[in-house]
């Protein structure tokens, strides 16, 4: 055959691969109100940037009828693009395939990619729509499983790594993005679980609907699989490209420094924290004074409300924020926020990310509910995260720093480069009534007028340590600031710690309390 018929012949054999699980199963995909497997790829990279390599691998099973069927690129896309040109190494099953189910092959594809962005150095996302291990193909799926799991491991807070759900995804199609750094969602599409409703209804005998076990919302709100979650899966890519804009390639640099830009946010920094303490107000304003533009990147933003994280930037660098919202639960600690906090530091700390703390909070949420599930447990996480983290960490105390929770939110004690606070913080063991009526109790017992003696009591108490210079006296604080000195404060503080070096004892890995 001459070489241009041996191209025309490439081009149909393509062109059929390229046709997915065929015409009806695309179809269906598209009535499901779900784009395809390549109209994602597309959606996402920069234009004419995706480059498809193992398109004609092809699945060994010969079990179950398999022999008989060919399956397009074994039902999962993979290769290289650009994202406003930096490099990525990405896949996406495709659900017409067999339902985007995962037999050996389709994983090696995977595993191929994923070791082609660990050694590149570049981030990897996986674009999930699968029914999970393939039933066909037994101990050989659950065999690709282990090895993407096994890699999702390795390349863990060393490229980032992000996944997308974007249809039902069962079994393993769950377990690989729970191991990755961040999940994306979108309403309607996305569902997570582990055994599908198909499965249950055979083995439990119970009909449940793939939204009940788990939708978009469901894991955005209640579980905190999901960390971004969109109405469309157009404004999804958008949140994807936006997230990776924040992200360095690799562990050993630093993310890409855009030309800064002045806070566009109007309100004045003064008047946010409303006079009366027990008044609760959007931390998310502060940051939004605080970085430039006014663009904050909002993670987990569903989840456990009463502590906000996420990405802005400060003359042109990337910062990760954690924030206590007083608008929820008086911005208390409790084992979701936990969780939700400890893990952003140790993503931000892998990824050389300098971290600014805004503290607001009551401390530890009491109570028996918090104490069985964990809250000691999932609280020390905290601890731990900002104690082990090395790089710049910088701490604002706008109001209240009470008891375990001031020790936890990057103080002092674990190690912060910088420690701010506002006149109006409040640093104590616990709030001002709580501990009146415990130290002086007896007084007040005794006092012909009790709410008079309480009063007074809790007085005496708020003009000892209600406010920051005891602990300013004491050096666990470097300056009390002004709120308008905040942002200059915080860049210069940034600027003078770009050489950071912070030492920890030689160990193979530590034991975070997981
Ligand atoms: C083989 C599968 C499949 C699977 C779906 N299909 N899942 N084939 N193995 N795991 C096929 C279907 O047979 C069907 O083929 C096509 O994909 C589309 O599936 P439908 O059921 O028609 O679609 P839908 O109604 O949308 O339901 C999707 C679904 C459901 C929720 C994913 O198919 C389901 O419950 N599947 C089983 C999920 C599951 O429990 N998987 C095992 C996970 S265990 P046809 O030919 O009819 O179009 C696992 C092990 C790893 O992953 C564990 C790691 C720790």
């Amino acid at each position: 055959m001459s070489l241009k018929k041996n191209i025309l012949a490439l081009r149909e054999k393509k062109a059929m691969v390229q046709k997915g699980g065929g015409d009806a199963a695309i179809e269906k995909q598209i009535a499901m109100g779900k784009m395809t497997a390549r109209e994602r790829i597309v959606a996402l990279l920069d234009p004419e940037s995706f480059h498809e390599y193992d398109l004609f691998v092809q699945h060994e099973e010969r079990n179950f009828g398999m022999d008989k069927k060919e399956l397009a690129g074994d039902g999962v896309i993979t290769g290289t693009g650009t994202i406003y040109g930096a490099p990525v190494c990405v896949y996406a099953q495709d659900f017409t395939v067999m339902g985007g189910s995962l037999g050996l092959k389709h994983a090696r594809k995977i595993t191929k990619i994923m070791d082609l962005a660990l050694k590149l150095k570049v981030p990897c996302i996986g674009i999930n729509d699968s029914g999970g291990a393939r039933i066909q193909e037994g101990i050989g799926a659950l065999a690709g499983y282990g090895e993407i799991f096994y890699r999702n491991t390795l390349a863990s807070g060393v490229i980032p790594q992000i996944s997308v759900i974007l249809g039902p995804c069962a079994g393993g199609a769950v377990y690989s993005p729970a191991l990755t750094d961040f999940v994306f969602v979108v309403e309607n599409i996305s569902k997570m679980f582990i055994t599908g409703p198909n499965v249950i209804e055979t083995v439990l005998g119970e009909k449940i609907s793939q939204e009940a076990l788990g939708g978009a919302r469901v894991h955005a709100e209640i579980t905190g699989n999901a960390h971004f979650y969109a109405e469309s899966e157009k404004e999804c890519f958008e949140q994807i490209k936006k997230l990776v804009s924040f992200l360095p390639w690799n562990n050993s640099q630093k993310a890409e420094a855009i030309t800064p830009v002045a806070p566009t946010f109007k309100k004045n920094i003064e008047d946010i924290i409303p006079a009366d303490p027990k008044q609760p107000y959007d931390v998310r304003d502060v940051i939004k004074v605080l970085v430039d533009k006014s663009d904050f990147f909002e993670v987990q933003e569903l989840f456990a409300p009463n502590i906000v994280i996420g990405f802005g930037r400060m003359d042109g660098e990337t910062v990760g924020f954690v924030a206590n919202q007083p608008l929820y639960l008086a911005g208390v600690l409790d084992c979701d926020s936990s969780d939700k906090a400890s893990r952003f530091i140790r993503y931000c700390d892998s990824f050389n990310i300098p971290i600014v703390t805004l503290e607001d909070m009551p401390g530890y949420l009491p109570g028996v509910d918090q104490e069985h599930d964990g809250v000691i447990r999932h609280g020390a996480k905290m601890l731990y995260a900002y104690s082990e983290a090395t790089v710049p960490k910088m701490t604002v105390i706008l109001r209240k720093a009470y008891g375990g929770g001031y020790i936890a939110m990057n103080s002092r004690h674990l190690g912060a480069d910088f420690v701010f606070a506002w006149p109006s913080a409040e640093i104590a063991v616990m709030g001002p009534e709580g501990a009146a009526n415990i130290i002086f109790r007896k007084e007040i017992m005794e006092a012909a007028d009790q709410d008079a003696m309480r009063q007074e009591k809790v007085q005496e108490y708020i003009d000892k340590f209600a406010n920051p210079y005891v602990a300013a006296s004491k050096g666990y604080i470097d300056a009390v600031i002004e709120p308008s000195e905040t942002r200059s404060l915080l860049l210069h503080a940034l600027q003078v710690s770009q050489e950071k070096e912070d030492y920890r004892p030689a160990k193979k890995h530590g034991i975070p309390p997981f």
